[in-house]
């Protein structure tokens, strides 16, 4: 199963809530940082723990052309990262640069697509994509054409609606439809999350609530993860997570609650 978290601009929250569903999986996770505009997740939560020397570009360098896409998957595991919190779970870290996102070929982001589309099946690890802001016709489009869900994360204020209905156009062209994405809302705004997925035209896959404990996972602030687990927002993904996991054997629509 792969799961994809993206945006329109304005900052939702995508990073953070990968995140949180990542570390609330309740299966064996691979999450791969997309995000064109550079990686955020080694250097936000794991700040200071992880080296520059795997990830997303040594895996491309790595994956030749030729390479079965089986075995292209199982190299995948040797340029992530093991979260050091959570055993079940590793990360490929994302780009330095933009320079560094530029460079990734379109043939590049399609061999890793395949890639992540086969990890449950070639390594029994689903995957995750932290895919950043749906803002360019670049980037990360094969992987979120490849993926079983894609979770467009919105705050529910004007600025952030606008900027997710950019992206809804963008994700109907480049997808051909929606059926794959819903809404995902963080944090409390002047409107419901029921009326910012009726204003986005998707079904609302959940709500994160606004919590301090977001700055632990966007940049590695001091809280103890024992105490970061008991959060409201550790909560809500932990429920979130195990409802988007169980809709492996259904349709993705199916985790969709009613707003
Ligand atoms: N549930 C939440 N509660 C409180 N603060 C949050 C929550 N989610 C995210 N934040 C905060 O919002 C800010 C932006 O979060 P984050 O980096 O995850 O956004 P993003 O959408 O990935 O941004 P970018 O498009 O720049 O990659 C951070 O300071 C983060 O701590
Ligand atoms: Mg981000």
């Amino acid at each position: 199963m792969l799961t994809v978290l993206a945006s329109g601009k304005a900052a939702p929250g995508v990073t953070t809530s990968t995140w949180a569903l990542a570390l609330s999986w309740p299966r064996p996770l691979l999450v791969a940082d997309c995000d064109l505009a550079g990686g955020d997740m080694a250097p936000g939560m794991l700040a200071g723990r992880v080296g520059v020397d795997r990830g997303l570009l040594s895996w491309s360098a790595a994956a030749r052309h030729d390479l079965p896409v089986a075995a292209a998957a199982t190299l995948l595991a040797e340029h992530a990262v093991q979260v050091p919190e959570q055993p079940q779970l590793s990360l490929i870290p994302g780009f330095a640069t933009t320079t560094q996102g530029s460079s990734f070929t379109n043939r590049a982001w399609e061999r890793l697509a395949a890639a992540l589309g086969r990890s449950a099946a070639s390594t029994g690890r689903d995957a995750m994509v932290d895919a950043g802001r749906l803002v360019t016709d670049r980037g990360c489009w094969p992987v979120l054409r490849a993926a079983d869900q894609v979770l467009l994360t919105v705050r529910p204020s004007v600025r952030s609606v606008h900027a997710a209905q950019d992206a809804v156009q963008r994700l109907r062209q480049e997808l051909g439809d929606l059926a794959t994405v819903s809404a995902l809302v963080v944090g409390t705004g002047p409107y419901s999350a029921g009326e910012v997925a009726k204003a986005l035209g998707l079904p609302l896959v959940g709500v994160l609530p606004e919590d301090r404990a977001a700055a632990v996972l966007s940049d590695g602030a001091r809280l103890s993860y024992k105490a970061m687990q008991r959060s409201a927002l550790m909560r809500a993904a932990t429920s979130l997570a195990g409802r988007l996991a169980a809709s492996t054997e259904r349709s993705a629509h199916s985790a969709v609650v009613a707003g």
